[in-house]
């Protein structure tokens, strides 16, 4: 994949925050007035908010804090042979890059990879949609978790991985932090974050599950038109910079742990947490299935496996799929 390396050079340089005329920083560079004029393009398809005003010159709205793989490892609390950090500043997809390793066997074999980006080219969203964030913006990563278990003893997962983010992102108190089933992490009924996982392996085991996550920390404006959801992210919420190095290493802390419990014993033992964190639990909803049909029910918590109850006219019956849709709360 074709990096720009100049313009992150331009982009780690105006990180200062100030202006910097057009003029210096041709001279920095070492080329023509229109060739930086093309790396703040290509800064913008990153989607980073550069502005340029006339009379002052160049600059970047909101500075960026940089991830960095030795932050990170100092908030990370299990031991750090655990797990191989790679730390890229734009990819593809952090989800592509560790299949295509996994295909070609390139993973080291006694830790849990994980892959980290500032940006995604081609960031993938549940259902074939795609994911945006910009330059820095929010945290973008996905980690491989071997399994012994089959392919099809992992339901649950992804619900248990969203109990691993709302511990996190509760412990900075912040406000109104829920969960939509199956997975969708909402603040105020925005979409705060999201869970893309894939899984590879065998019926009998092994399995690998490639859990994506992407949590918006502080969306620049140019990204949010394009976000075809009602989207939030953590600085609106909190009105704070929250430190990603730190969310990152937390994040990987709780879901290491969180992972290793889940291959033990299942879902049921974190049935009852996440119930508690399901934002529709007790209101009325219409399921809607990929095929467009839906069933109307009163939400009643999920199974042992995560499959969301409903009671509907017909009685309780409990769903794998589909998207819920409010239709009232009850209480
Ligand atoms: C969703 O649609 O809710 C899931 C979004 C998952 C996005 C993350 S960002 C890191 C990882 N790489 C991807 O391409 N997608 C996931």
């Amino acid at each position: 994949m074709y990096v720009n390396l100049r313009a992150l050079r331009l982009l780690i340089l105006l990180n200062d925050g100030m202006y910097h005329s057009v003029n210096s920083l041709a001279k920095y560079f070492g080329c023509s007035l229109a060739s930086i004029y093309f790396l703040v393009i290509q800064l913008q398809k990153y989607n980073v908010d550069v502005v340029n005003i006339d009379g002052y010159g160049i600059r970047l709205n909101k500075p960026i804090v940089w991830l960095d793989a030795e932050l990170i490892t100092r908030y990370i609390s299990i031991e750090s042979e655990k797990l191989e950090l790679r730390l890229f500043d734009i990819i593809v997809s952090t989800n592509n890059y560790l299949l295509s390793q996994l295909k070609r066997n390139a993973l080291i074999k006694d830790s849990t990879s994980v892959a980290v980006a500032e940006f995604q080219t081609n960031g993938r969203g549940r259902e074939g949609r795609v994911w945006r964030c910009g330059f820095g913006n929010g945290l973008l990563f996905s980690i491989c978790w071997r399994f012994e278990k089959g392919v099809s003893n992992l339901s649950g997962l992804s619900l248990v991985v969203g109990i691993a983010i709302l511990r996190v992102l509760r412990s900075y108190a912040i406000q109104n932090i829920n969960i939509k089933w199956p997975n969708d992490i909402l603040c105020n009924f925005h979409k705060l974050a999201g869970i893309l996982i894939e899984i590879r392996g065998e019926v009998c085991g092994p399995s690998y599950a490639i859990i994506g996550i992407g949590i918006n920390f502080n969306l620049s404006k140019s990204i949010i038109p394009l976000i075809n959801q009602r989207a939030t992210d953590l600085s609106s919420v909190t009105g704070d910079l929250i430190n990603r190095n730190q969310v990152l290493g937390r994040l990987l802390s709780e879901l290491y742990n969180v992972l290793d419990e889940f291959a033990y014993y299942g879902f049921s033992s974190f049935k009852k947490e996440w119930i508690s964190y399901h934002s529709y639990e007790g209101c009325e909803v219409d399921l809607i299935f990929p095929n467009g049909l839906a069933i109307t029910g009163i939400v009643d918590g999920v199974t042992d496996d995560g499959a969301i109850c409903l009671l509907t006219l017909e009685g309780k019956k409990s769903f794998n799929i589909g998207n819920i849709a409010i239709r009232s709360r009850i209480h």
